[in-house]
């Protein structure tokens, strides 16, 4: 338990998959309170360095899942990139001792109105922070509140790990509760390349602050939500971009 409350339980997930040199990646659950059981998918990016891991995205994996994530090297790290995650950070900062590195965005419960947070982040990220990633840099969304960013690999060609903000969707998957299966295409969340529509909805980032991301070099996207793009991710993304 943390100092501040519980850690949430560990939820259904599938393995832990390589999609380039050590960079892995793994779907799990995601829970939201409320009278409707509305379960979906969210991602957790790993990436390994010198045989120290970076868990980007949060899931807290379950105890095989811990195995073999251990397999993979040493937990030291933890970045959330997205204000309206973080639920599973003080899991692996206990666990692990790993150091916390989050936008800025308190971290509460829920959505938040009036909460106490349940963690204080170790590094608050801005555009001077330097990462303990190589070859990595972060874009920050600054219009948007919470915070939120992009973490930018210069590698395979450009490798974007995303929170909220650029999802790929294309279908529900196994994770879905029946009311969110229902429900989720309704809101406009089920499409492919798409730029997350609850974000932009309550965090109200600038339009010309997320067509900024047009001018990055990327060619691929491991989202918090959704599949990996991997190939033309820029060019796949740029209909939903320049849509808004
Ligand atoms: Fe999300």
């Amino acid at each position: 338990m943390s100092k501040f409350r519980p850690f949430p339980e560990a939820q259904e997930h599938g393995e832990i998959t390589e999609v380039f040199p050590d960079i892995h990646f793994v779907t799990g659950t995601a829970a939201m309170a409320g009278r409707l059981p509305m379960r979906f998918s969210r991602n957790m990016t790993i990436i390994r360095q010198d045989g120290r891991l970076t868990l980007v995205n949060t899931v807290r994996l379950s105890e095989d899942g811990l195995t073999a994530l251990d397999a993979l090297g040493d937990v030291e790290h933890v970045i959330r990139l997205a204000g309206f995650h973080g639920m599973d950070d003080p899991f692996y900062q206990s666990r692990y001792g790993a150091r916390v590195w989050s936008v800025d965005a308190p971290y509460l419960p829920g959505f938040g109105e009036g909460s106490e947070p349940y963690l204080e982040p170790d590094i608050v990220l801005d555009d001077r922070t330097e990462l303990p990633v190589k070859d990595a840099r972060l874009v920050l969304f600054k219009s948007a509140t919470p915070g939120e960013g992009l973490l930018l690999l210069d590698r395979e060609g450009g490798i974007v790990v995303s929170g909220d903000c650029l999802q790929n969707w294309a279908k529900t998957d196994r994770y879905f509760s029946l009311p969110a299966r229902i429900l989720m295409p309704m809101m406009g969340f089920i499409k492919a390349h798409n730029v997350g529509p609850g974000w932009r909805k309550v965090a109200k980032p600038d339009t010309a602050e997320i067509k900024g991301v047009l001018d990055l070099d990327f060619a691929h996207v491991l989202p918090a939500h959704g599949a990996p793009v991997i190939g033309n991710a820029k060019d796949r993304f740029t209909p939903a971009i320049n849509g808004l």
